[in-house]
């Protein structure tokens, strides 16, 4: 029985130890997950959150119960612990579960919990020991829980296979007893119940990508019982490709770091869901999770939304020569499949430290932990390098060789250390073109085109399984790294969850919902020279028609030449004339010279090629046209220069049917757009939490990038804003995350948001 513990907590930075007798005073209450310090989201010093803390908890044992465990889902990073005056021991947990039986120290009533929790930086402890591009922060930021069992009970389950096959099951019990597997569908009808541990299923239902089917598997013995979700999936990697199911497919994913705005990794339930829902609405299908295990809820929504999962043991590039080093790596190895194996989503393990050099000592003993372990998955190892001796069951390649729009990724082939191996591109991007959501728009431009290169890349090679790019949210890292103010910019995301245009990108490769998105859209002014000057457009349309205020100008399509293996190429209006120019010339010439504005206003004045003026030059004498009517033509069509400002229209279809449209016209009129992932918070285990987006947008809806105006936030009942009380949008858009408190009974809350526009009013249910 599992009774969670995460209420009502007391907190107080430092340590002394009379309080391993006495109670702490003066101190904080606090619910878990929490951080032991509220950062500003940059520009702040690493050093402020490690140290020394004291948490102290107090509980009763459950009755009639005889067996008593702590667990700890996880606390960053290191622990000694007591209970009643009675030292447990000292843990390392930082992405991994810390379970302590308490049995001979536990009392009926009012139990005092006292943790000491260490968040400083260990050189012993992996990633650290040199230079770490992330974070770890501090505080118990993972659940806590009692479990309490009786005489014999259910210690683990594992699913050792679940696939078309059918399903086994190895349940380890305190002592030796039959146990009964029972087994339902989706609506929780019972198909089977057997004491065999191994049994196939008629009518198997499949868990994929498309269709997640989960069962529920009860295991019992007379006096316990475990439920779990089994997902029954068959996964084949060889160098041919990534099978589900016995379908290939390409994986298409993003990194994911758990680092949070303001409160470092320690969100509840619903935020590490949301990360995998976003992951998984812009149409990837694996995220990794870079560089750690993560949350178990982020991993069971995974499983719930068939979003596959590469893991990975913590690192950082250092592989230390240290026995307790070395010793700590193979601890986290073999915890992290303890904790993750159940997981339909989970393919693979990453066993060697993200972009570290060789070691075959360490990395043997790590794959042979692994097999060990979980005799249905597979192993590999993120390098940075081409040669490496691969020990694992498949090479990983953080391949960084895009640094411009003409290359995305590396030919397989070279990459020698995969020889008769599947390989799989786990990096790309990030530092090499970090972009943030206020940057120029021809940046945030190249920043989706480069994702899109490689993206294309990776569908080009069959000897890729995929690409898992550089990363989903931007992140806090150290001052060694990032853009000089803790935070690497490398998100297709911000660090809020907003959608970068990037983010666009990936969602104009789906199919459903059709999409028109213009990141450099075309206002006069701020392009050089005050230029219409090309721009994309990212739509998942198959044309797309161009309005000059409301006339024709062209249909374009999507750039299949320079994309040739994407879905939905990215498409490049370049011409803002097309047939309406008439300045009584004949077609032939008009085409000529509409041409040659358009190519002006594409380079630049200064940066025209003479000799592609020429033919040009030759209409306007045969016309006798004199040059003050041309600038007179260029200020009209391509520079707004003196104009009044120009509305575009793009209307997109997809097989002769109109689907989408987009208005593009100066912004004149604001507003707020306010959105909450949820607003009904449901105090569970723990408190819960909505993400709330604010967004700068037109008349048009479209976000506006610099905009920077401050709000600040108000609430009434039982909600607190997990982010300091007034904040400023960041190009046009910001999030922060509401939390739940307490409550006895249903009760409404109001999160009121003060804009310099009007005041915005959120409301929530609490229960
Ligand atoms: C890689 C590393 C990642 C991150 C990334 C930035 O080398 O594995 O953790 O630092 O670079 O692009």
């Amino acid at each position: 029985m599992k009774t969670s513990l995460n209420y009502g907590w007391h907190f107080k930075e430092g340590f002394s130890k009379e309080n391993i007798k006495t109670p702490l005073a003066d101190y904080e209450e606090v619910d878990i997950p929490h951080s032991v310090k509220r950062l500003p989201v940059n520009y702040f010093d690493e050093r402020s959150y490690q140290g020394i803390y004291s948490y102290e908890k107090y509980f009763d044992a459950i009755e009639g119960q005889k067996r008593f465990f702590l667990h700890f889902d996880g606390l960053m990073l290191q622990a000694d612990l007591y209970l009643n005056g009675n030292y447990l021991g000292h843990f390392i947990s930082g992405w991994v579960q810390i379970e302590v039986e308490i049995t001979s120290y536990i009392q009926k009533k009012n139990n005092r919990l006292l943790v000491v929790l260490d968040t400083r930086e260990d050189e012993n402890i992996p990633p650290f020991g040199k230079a770490v591009d992330y974070l770890t922060f501090g505080g118990i930021y993972r659940g806590v829980s009692l479990l309490s069992y009786p005489e014999n009970f259910i210690k683990d389950v594992i699913i050792e296979k679940a696939d078309k096959t059918g399903l086994k099951v190895s349940t380890l019990l305190e002592k030796e007893e039959k146990v009964t597997y029972s087994l339902s569908d989706k609506e929780g009808k019972l198909l089977l119940q057997t004491d065999k541990n191994e049994f196939t299923i008629e009518n198997l239902h499949l868990w994929s990508l498309e269709d997640p089917y989960l069962y529920t598997l009860k295991v019992s013995i007379p006096s316990d019982e475990r439920t779990l979700k089994v997902g029954f999936r068959t996964i084949r990697i060889d160098q041919s490709g990534f099978y589900l199911n016995e379908k290939k497919i390409k994986l298409i994913g993003l990194n994911r770091h758990q680092n949070y705005p303001f409160v470092g990794p320690s969100l509840p339930k619903s935020a590490q869901r949301e990360d995998a829902l976003l992951i998984k609405e812009l149409g990837c299908n694996i995220v990794r999770t870079s560089h750690y295990p993560q949350s178990e809820d982020f991993l069971s929504c995974c499983d719930e939304i068939g979003l596959l999962v590469l893991t990975e043991v913590p690192g950082w590039q250092h592989v230390s020569m240290e026995e307790t080093w070395r010793k700590n790596f193979l601890f986290f190895i073999e915890e992290m499949v303890k904790k993750e194996r159940n997981h339909p989503s989970l393919i693979a393990y990453g066993v060697r430290v993200d972009e570290s050099k060789d070691d075959d000592e360490l990395y043997s003993k790590a794959n042979e932990i692994v097999h060990q372990l979980d005799c249905s998955r597979v192993t590999t190892g993120v390098r940075n390098f081409k040669d490496s001796n691969c020990l694992e069951d498949f090479y990983s390649y953080n391949d960084f060789s895009c640094s411009g729009l003409s290359h995305g990724l590396d030919d397989p082939k070279t990459v020698s250390g995969a020889k008769g191996k599947a390989l799989l591109d786990t990096e790309n991007n990030g530092h090499m073109y970090p972009s943030k959501m206020y940057d120029p728009t021809n940046r945030r431009t190249e920043h989706a085109l480069r994702h899109l290169r490689v993206m294309n890349d990776a569908y080009k090679y069959d000897g890729y399984l995929g690409e898992i790019a550089w990363c989903a949210f931007d992140y806090n890292t150290h001052k060694d790294f990032g853009s000089g103010d803790h935070i690497c910019y490398h998100g297709v995301m911000d660090i809020y969850r907003n959608k970068k245009d990037c983010a666009y990108a990936y969602l104009s490769q789906k199919d459903e919902n059709p999409l028109i998105h213009v990141t450099n859209i075309p206002v006069s002014g701020d392009q050089d020279e005050a230029n219409f000057k090309p721009f994309v457009v990212f739509s998942n349309c198959d044309e797309i028609k161009l309005y000059r205020n409301e006339k024709f100008i062209k249909t374009f399509y999507p750039l299949k030449k320079e994309y040739p293996y994407l879905k939905h190429p990215p498409f490049l209006v370049d011409d803002f004339i097309g047939e309406t120019f008439s300045e009584g010339l004949n077609k032939k010439d008009s085409t000529v010279i509409a041409r040659a504005l358009n190519y002006v206003g594409d380079v630049g004045m200064a940066h025209v090629e003479k000799k592609k003026l020429i033919k040009p030059l030759f209409v306007l004498m045969k016309n006798h046209v004199p040059l003050s009517k041309v600038y007179d033509w260029y200020s009209k069509y391509i520079s707004c220069w003196g104009e009044k400002a120009v509305t575009f229209k793009l209307v997109g279809y997809n097989k002769g049917t109109e689907k989408v449209t987009k208005i593009l016209e100066p912004s004149v009129s604001f507003d707020y757009q306010v959105t909450a992932f949820k607003k009904e918070l449901v105090n569970e285990e723990t408190y819960d939490v909505a993400r709330v987006s604010v967004l700068f947008v037109d008349q048009n809806h479209i976000q506006q990038h610099y905009a920077f105006p401050s709000i600040s936030l108000e609430t009434e009942g039982p909600i607190e804003c997990l982010s300091p009380d007034i904040l400023s949008l960041q190009g046009g858009s910001v999030s922060f995350y509401v939390r739940s408190h307490k409550v006895e009974k249903e009760e409404k809350a109001r999160l009121i948001i003060h804009t310099d526009l009007s005041d915005k009013v959120v409301e929530f249910s609490v229960r």
